[in-house]
This record gives C-alpha cells, structure tokens and sequence, in this order.
C-alpha cells in the first residue's frame, strides 16, 4: 500500500466552483468478484470497464499466485485464464488486506474440492466476521478445520454437495461466494435472505449467459442447479459504473460544484441516494447515464436523517462523504450505521475540523450544522472516509492535508486527476523525496 504519499487540497471555502464533467469507471465490489468467478471457466474471460485501481491488482496477484494468466491492457481490459490453475491455497500475505479475498473460496472449494484461506483482511470497519462462510460451506458437505491461522476447507469426497443455506445476515460477500459454489456443485443450492445488490446481479446475469443456471437474481432467494465448468466462448463480461464512486461525487457537486456532470452512471443504482439529497434541498437533474447538478446560487440544504441499509438502502459506502454534507445542513441531523460497528471514525476528523459532532455509540451521531470546516492535517481510516476527508478538505477554509493515499488509492482511480479536471486544486505529493505527481491548474 501506498501509504507514503498524501494530498494537498485547496479548500472553497464553501463557494460552489467545480465545473465540467467526470467520468464514472467500473465498480470495484463488481470486477472483483467477476475476477474470481473466472476460476468456474474452462477458458479465457475478458473483463471491460475494469478499473485501474489497487484492490484489482491485489486480486490479480492473488489468481496469478494461484496459477491463472491475468493480461491488462491499457483500455480498462483484463483477460484471465484459469484453465491451468492448481493451487488451492489463498496467499495469507495478499489476503490479509483484502477482503474480497473471501470470495476466491466459493469457486476453488467447488472446482478442487479444498480450499486453505487466512481471516480475510479489507478496512477495518469493524469485527468483519466469516461465520456465515463457514456455516454455508458445512452446509454443502465440506469439513472446517483451522490450524496455524489458516482455515481448512475440504470437500467430501471432493465435491459439494447442493444444499438449502439460510443467511442469517444479508452480506454480500456471502451471497455471491455461494453463488459461485453452487454452479459447480453437485444438485440444486438454495440460497435464502440474500443481497440484493446490483454488483450481485451483474455477476450472475453474466454467469448464466456463460452457462449457469441460476434463478432469483435480485431476489432474496437464489437458486443454481449446478453444472459442468462454464465456457465464455469469447463473451465479455462488462464491469458496471461503481455507484459508490458515483454517488461520492454527487455529494461534492452538491457542496462545491457550479455545473457539473456526472457521466457514465447508473443513476437508477442511486435511488436512495438521490432522493436523499434532493429532500435535503440538492437540485439534480437524472439523465439515462448521467447525474447533473447545477448550482446558481447557494442553495440551503436541510438538515436529514441518515439510515444505512442494504441495498436498495442508503449504502454504507456513503455513509462518511453523506456525514460530510450534513456539516454543512441546517439543523440537526442523526445519522444511523445499522450494517457495521466501526464506521464513524471519520465524524471525529470533521469536529476537528469545526464541525458539531455528537457521537452516541458505535452506531449513531447526531450533526448539528451548518459550520465552516476549517483546514486540517487528516489521516485516512480506510478507503470511503478518505474520500470523505477529500470532500470535507475540498468544502473547508485553507489547505487539508490527506495522508494514507494508498487507502484511496484501493477503490478510486486517479482521483487527484478526476477532480482536477472539475476545476480542484489538488496535488499528490510522494512523502520520500517531496516529488509533485499532479497539479491542478489555478482557479
Ligand atoms: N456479516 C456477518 N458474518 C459474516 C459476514 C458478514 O455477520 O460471515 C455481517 C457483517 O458484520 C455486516 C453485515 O453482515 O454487519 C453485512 O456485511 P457484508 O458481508 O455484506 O459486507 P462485505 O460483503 O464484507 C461488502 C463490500 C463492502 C460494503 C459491504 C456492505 C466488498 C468486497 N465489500 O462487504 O465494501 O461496505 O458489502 O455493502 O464487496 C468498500 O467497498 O469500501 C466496502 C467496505
């Protein structure tokens, strides 16, 4: 990771100034799960709209650990061939800071029979826990055993067996390892209280086009009669816009942006979030793939309450750049992380910063607002909240630092570059000899 490089941000002082248009590209939680579906396939996979970001190079290496070919090109392509894979252990080294890692088990304990992981790493956003995993692979015939740190996944007889898993919290990484698992298994896999989220869906629409069938996509009940090992035979699998990357630059247009367009979108992905803003006073304008906010004059935005949920939910994900606007809302506004424990860390950052923060417990705050962010030297926690910091940096008074970059760096690609075209000043700035990598133009 990265993490010896920081940002400098310029702050707006609350003046709407970003103008022009910036691209959404391919949604992390959606490319990684696909790079692991490809160990399902008896040929070549080809990934478009993948995003130049660390999380994807992370799991690269990890199927490349594991024996596969993995070929990016320079437009946003990846090729993976799996046909030679036959390694079934999941490198502790990479794992331990990924958490999608997770993921890679469904397809290598159907296709080998075993499978050998360490506790998945990710952000550390709370207790992350994998009991759903471990319950959902004894339900289909394997034996878990941990030792030395690595948990011990053995298929009877070497194949699993269809089976009826209930989960007893909606995860999404739970839904689509065992959705995954259950294309190679032997009989028919009932998944029941699943995800519902987009990235899901597309990963299984393209699965059955390759050969699976799988009913109840989008449903809390999934079910796949598995099967032999699936064939691309040259179908491309195209990565959806990342909603999360979408919705994060929503939220900056509607506090520092005069006329800004949000293209390559999934607006229809965005529902809660747009609603949201919109009752909080925001003016968008919804395209078919484009989200626009334009900014005449100061618009107020009201103070509202903030509730994560799974999807069709406001999404985790936002829950820290959503905080960063209701610094800037008038009247009180409660926010609620109802999926994990450990996610507003960020909202001590933002007091710092001049905000009126009132942290109640582990899940809820209360933001009283508006208040003018001041300029701060901040430390990103994991990859949402620093782009919060980036927003909150953007919004305030004077220059913000932003350190662990590598965090961002996880899940958002060439984000200095992105804002800068928007009219930001931001730079990157390599801690070791103090080298300038980006500069904005002057505003
Ligand atoms: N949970 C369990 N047991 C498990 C697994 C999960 O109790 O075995 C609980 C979690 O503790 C949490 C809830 O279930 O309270 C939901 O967590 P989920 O499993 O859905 O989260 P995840 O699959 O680990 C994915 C995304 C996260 C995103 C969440 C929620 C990936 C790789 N990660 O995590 O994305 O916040 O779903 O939408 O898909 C990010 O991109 O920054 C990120 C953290």
């Amino acid at each position: 990771m990265k993490t010896e490089e920081r940002l400098e941000i310029e702050g707006l002082r609350g003046r709407r100034f970003l103008a022009g248009t910036v691209k959404v590209g391919g949604a992390k939680n959606a490319v990684l799960k696909m790079m692991s579906a490809t160990i399902l396939f008896a040929d070549r996979v080809k990934m478009t709209n993948v995003p130049e970001i660390e999380d994807v190079r992370r799991t690269a290496e990890l199927l490349v650990d594991l024996g596969a070919e993995v070929s990016f090109s320079g437009d946003h392509t990846c090729d993976i061939d799996t046909t030679n894979l036959t390694k079934t252990v999941i490198t502790p080294e990479i794992s331990k800071k990924l958490r999608a890692s997770i993921v890679l088990t469904g397809p290598l304990l159907a296709r080998f029979g075993r499978v050998s992981f360490p506790h998945p790493g990710g952000c550390v956003i709370g207790r992350r826990p994998i009991d759903l995993f471990l319950a959902g692979f004894e339900a289909l015939g394997a034996n878990v055993t941990l030792k030395n740190d690595l948990y011990e996944i053995k298929a009877k007889n070497g194949q699993l067996i269809g089976a009826e898993i209930f989960f007893k919290n909606q995860s999404v990484t739970a839904t689509e390892t065992f959705l995954l698992a259950g294309v190679l298994a032997k009989g028919k896999t009932v998944l029941k209280n699943c995800a519902l989220e987009p990235e899901i869906i597309s990963l299984g629409e393209y699965l059955k086009k390759c050969g699976a069938k799988i009913s109840g996509l989008g449903t809390t009940t999934i079910e796949i009669e598995g099967g032999a090992r699936l064939h691309a035979k040259g179908k491309i699998y195209h990565t959806i816009p990342d909603r999360i990357e979408a919705g994060s630059f929503l939220i900056l247009a509607t506090l520092a942006g005069k006329d800004v367009t949000i293209a390559d979108c999934e607006p229809k992905h965005l529902t809660a979030v747009i609603d949201f803003l919109r009752e909080a006073g925001a003016e968008i304008i919804v395209g078919q793939n484009f989200l626009r906010v334009i900014n005449r004059k100061k618009p107020k935005l009201i103070a509202s309450d903030l509730k994560t949920h799974e999807y069709p939910g406001f999404p985790t994900d936002l829950q820290a750049p959503m905080s960063v606007f209701l610094t800037q809302a008038v009247g009180q506004s409660f926010i609620f992380e109802t999926i994990f424990e450990g996610r507003l860390g960020h909202l001590e950052s933002l007091e710092q910063m001049g905000a009126k923060v009132k942290l109640l417990d582990a899940h809820r705050a209360i933001i009283n607002g508006p208040n003018e962010l001041h300029s701060r030297e901040l430390f990103s926690p994991d990859l949402r909240a620093g782009l919060a910091y980036i927003i909150a940096g953007l919004v305030a008074k004077g220059r913000t630092t932003v350190h662990n970059v590598g965090y961002i760096d996880r899940g958002y690609e060439n984000i200095e570059g992105k804002l800068t075209a928007l009219g930001a000043k931001i730079k990157r700035i390599h801690l070791e000899n103090e080298t300038i990598c980006h500069f904005s133009s002057e505003n």
